[in-house]
């Protein structure tokens, strides 16, 4: 991890110098923004009353601070995919959050007269959603699809040596989402400048079509965006370094780019350190445009070196090495920070994933921000890239169908471009669900889609996620895939491989296991669909979607060698789509997670470590406060990866236990169902194979609430106004143990050189709101988010409650 680090720093470093001297200079635009949540006429004037615009900084969501209703895009709708037969209510299905309407965005930038004659460009990440851009009040251009990244160039709109005003119209319609879409420019913008002679927007292209353990050929395509009619020949050096900054290869080659602007170069890199999940090792390109001896423009350009494939038989190799996809599905909230992009949530996001055993990530359902797979390529996740949710047929009333045929090409193209780069993308995915599955002719649109995709990267394979299994192969949509993904379909894959031997096999969408941290329910069984009083899914992990199965399920098919991997529905809660509580307000986000929506896991995060990871996993459920039930059963069970456990209520022993792989629910967990309450201590003994003891966990019956733990997830962050930690608030009694029923208000002053960004607790029916200084704990625990400043120093939080003994914590703060 060590050297991943230090190239990150360095990364960061060099890229301003390289700003200096390159004749490139890259401009993130983040503060001095205005903002007002309403349509104006006028907005992108330049001499404007602004006093009723509010003081924004970017990536900015600006329905994430709610207030939550029930009136907000409330949605009465037939969901095909979900088996419904009539329309039915769906509160909550986008969380209950005011996304819609039109939002302006206004920033006043200076350019200066020697600037002129340089090319100016913006980029955006995303914008959600129909943004216009205008500078100086002229149109400079637009994008619709709120989740795609694209540039305009707006030499020709600047003022030189006076104010000039860059103004965004964002507009959200009701309807247009069926789960939570952010608002705003949630993503980063930067302003580019350059020499009129510059490389292109995303305009290098790295593949390596020769691997050996002796050499790897590395071939960079760059194309240069030739300005005013530039004449003559320009030279392009073209460096390789590998992690260390070392230089690895290097190619020059002069063209007259009148002629040909697209230049072609191949350099070989001798004993390559291939990428993987595993070891993410990473090389970069250092492109440097020359005119005569004066470098005119500079660029970078992160790869890797790793060969991936896919076989009927085998599933995935990953450099020759047979590799399992153990992959969740990501929606792109951030949870209780919404949809504005935060690097610093993304990598804690990341990283618990990692520890769980997850090597594989699928966007859904829709592009990502850039970050995602910047972070994917840095701490090892295969990633499949998902440009839509809709083709022609609608899903939503306003949903992307109404913008496929006018930007379908462009939209798939923008993703392919900004994407092919990164080593850890693995496939492409044209769509989710889509409902032309059922159309006859849907195989032509689904071989249109493909065909951009060979044309922009042919190195990568093209997938689709199909959930109407029979129509997609009947209609011929499967066929015109490189790999048909599955959603749901575990029980078929014997079936698929049989009946189409040529096929890769993998669950695009598996699980949609529902469960709300802590809430365990008696008795424990088996629900489909269940409905529970207080708007949560047991914490047993039984319950599950009539279209969807349990995370055991799923397993035995995985255990073929020719099913390639699965991507759970989904790693972390989100907001919207509350599924089975979709007309029962205010449930207002996910119940699917792995992790809740605020960062803390749920039982069955230890379920999947226990199957996933190579580490030891003894976890122990449920809690042991159980008042009233005394003398009455209550279920334990034991998610572990040691040969066999016994369990043992205040010392008196309820029998050793091993998994049973004719049961399905006793493969992959271990569960005793005799056990009888009373409190005290609730002890799982864990044994070797040789009936050696190997680990033992308590669990004790807690007293009242009585003291707060907090807990971080760094000790340090960044002085960049960005950095998040990750504060773990528990309720614990006066002995140290979890109040695993506390629901106390907890009340945060955070002083320093920091401050509180958002709260959060997991409950998926909460309307607290995410921008406040006090949270309620769910189940004992909730979530505190600190972000960094600008200044150096040390942040503290300050935790207290009405009867609870107040606690404090505090944050390094260093340089950047
Ligand atoms: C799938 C769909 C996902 C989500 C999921 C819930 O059908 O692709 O977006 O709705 O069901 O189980």
């Amino acid at each position: 991890m060590a050297s991943i680090f230090a190239f990150a720093l360095c990364f960061t470093i060099s890229k301003k110098t390289f700003s200096q001297q390159s004749g490139r200079t890259i401009k993130e635009l983040r503060s001095g923004w205005l903002f007002i949540h309403k349509d104006i006429s006028n907005g992108a004037q330049n001499v404007l009353d602004e006093k009723d615009w509010q003081k924004v900084e970017i990536p900015h969501d600006w329905a994430i601070s709610g207030p939550f209703s029930e009136e907000n895009d409330l949605q009465t709708t037939k969901v095909t995919e979900d088996g419904d037969r009539k329309a039915m209510l769906r509160s909550g299905r986008t969380a209950g959050l005011p996304y819609e309407g039109v939002g302006w965005y206004r920033k006043h930038l200076v350019f200066n007269e020697q600037d002129k004659g340089n090319a100016f460009s913006l980029e955006f990440d995303g914008a959600m959603s129909h943004a216009k851009v205008f500078l100086n009040d002229k149109f400079v251009g637009e994008w619709p699809y709120g989740y795609s990244s694209f540039s305009f160039d707006i030499t020709r709109f600047i003022n030189f040596g006076k104010d000039n005003v860059l103004a965004v119209r964002l507009e959200n319609q009701v309807e247009s989402a069926r789960w939570y879409p952010g608002a705003g420019l949630y993503r980063n913008v930067r302003l580019v400048e350059t020499s009129p002679v510059h490389i292109a927007h995303w305009g290098t292209f790295v593949t390596t079509p020769k691997i050996s353990a002796a050499l790897a050929l590395v071939k960079i395509q760059t194309n240069i965006e030739t300005g005013n009619g530039e004449t003559g020949k320009i030279s392009l050096e073209t460096i390789l370094f590998n992690q260390s900054n070392e230089k690895v290869g290097k190619n020059t080659s002069i063209q007259d780019i009148q002629k040909n602007n697209k230049f072609i170069q191949e350099v070989n890199i001798s004993n390559p350190q291939l990428w993987s999940a595993e070891h993410p090792k990473l090389y970069y390109a250092v492109s440097k445009v020359k005119k005569g001896e004066q470098v005119i423009d500079q660029y970078r350009t992160i790869f890797g070196i790793r060969k991936i494939n896919f076989h009927p038989q085998t599933g995935m190799t990953v450099n020759g090495i047979p590799t399992k996809l153990k992959g969740v599905c990501l929606h792109d909230d951030l949870g209780p920070l919404g949809m504005a992009i935060n690097k610093s949530a993304l990598r804690y996001r990341l990283k618990l994933l990692k520890q769980m055993g997850c090597n594989a990530v699928r966007g859904t359902h829709n592009p990502h921000a850039p970050e995602m797979l910047e972070l994917c390529d840095e701490l090892g996740f295969y990633y499949i890239d998902e440009a839509f949710d809709e083709w022609k047929a609608g899903k939503v009333k306003n949903g992307y169908h109404t913008l496929f045929d006018g930007w379908a090409k462009k939209d798939l193209e923008a993703m392919i471009e900004r994407d092919r780069n990164h080593p850890a993308l693995i496939m492409y995915s044209i769509g989710n669900e889509i409902r032309e599955q059922g159309e006859k002719d849907g195989a032509k649109l689904t071989k249109y889609l493909t065909d951009i995709c060979h044309a922009n990267d042919a190195t990568r394979p093209v997938t689709a996620a199909f959930n109407n299994m029979d129509s997609a192969i009947m209609n011929g949509l499967a066929n015109a895939v490189d790999i048909p993904g599955w959603n749901y379909k575990p029980g078929f894959y014997t079936l698929l491989h049989q009946k189409h031997p040529k096929w890769i096999i993998y669950g695009s969408e598996t699980a949609s296991t529902v469960s709300s941290r802590g809430a365990y329910k008696l008795p424990a069984k088996i629900g489909i669909m269940k409905l529970w009083p207080d708007n949560q899914s047991s914490a047993y992990d039984l319950e599950y979607c009539s279209w969807s199965q349990l995370p055991d399920i799923e397993w035995k098919k995985q255990e073929n060698d020719f099913v390639a991997g699965e991507f759970v529905w989904t790693g972390y809660d989100y907001l919207g789509e509350p599924t089975p509580y979709n007309a029962n307000w205010p449930s207002r986000s996910s119940y699917f997670g792995i992790i809740d929506l605020s960062g803390i896991p749920k039982d069955r995060y230890y379920l999947y470590q226990s199957h996933w990871s190579n580490q030891k996993v003894l976890h122990i459920l449920p809690h042991w406060n159980w008042k009233g039930h005394e003398g009455e059963v209550v279920p334990v069970f034991v998610y572990t990866n040691y040969p066999s456990a016994e369990v043992f209520i205040n010392g008196k022993s309820y029998g050793k236990k091993t998994f049973d792989k004719n049961s399905l629910l006793d493969s992959y967990r271990l569960r005793w169902e005799n056990t009888i309450y009373q409190p005290g201590e609730l002890k799982v003994v864990a044994y070797e194979k040789n009936g050696k003891v190997a680990e033992t966990k308590v669990i004790k019956t807690a007293g009242s609430p009585s003291t707060i733990e907090l807990k971080s997830n760094t000790t340090q962050l960044s002085a960049n106004g960005e950095d998040l930690a990750f504060i773990t608030v528990s309720i614990k009694d006066i002995y140290g143990n979890l109040c695993p029923l506390a629901d106390n208000v907890v009340h945060f002053k955070v002083t320093g050189e920091g401050k509180l960004r958002a709260v959060g607790n997991g409950n998926s029916a909460s309307l607290e709101p995410f921008e406040a200084d006090y949270r309620k704990a769910f189940y004992g625990k909730c979530m505190a988010i600190i972000q960094s400043g600008h200044q150096t120093g040390k942040v503290t939080i300050e935790a207290s409650g009405v009867g609870l003994k107040a606690s404090n914590l505090t944050l390094e703060i260093s340089t950047k």
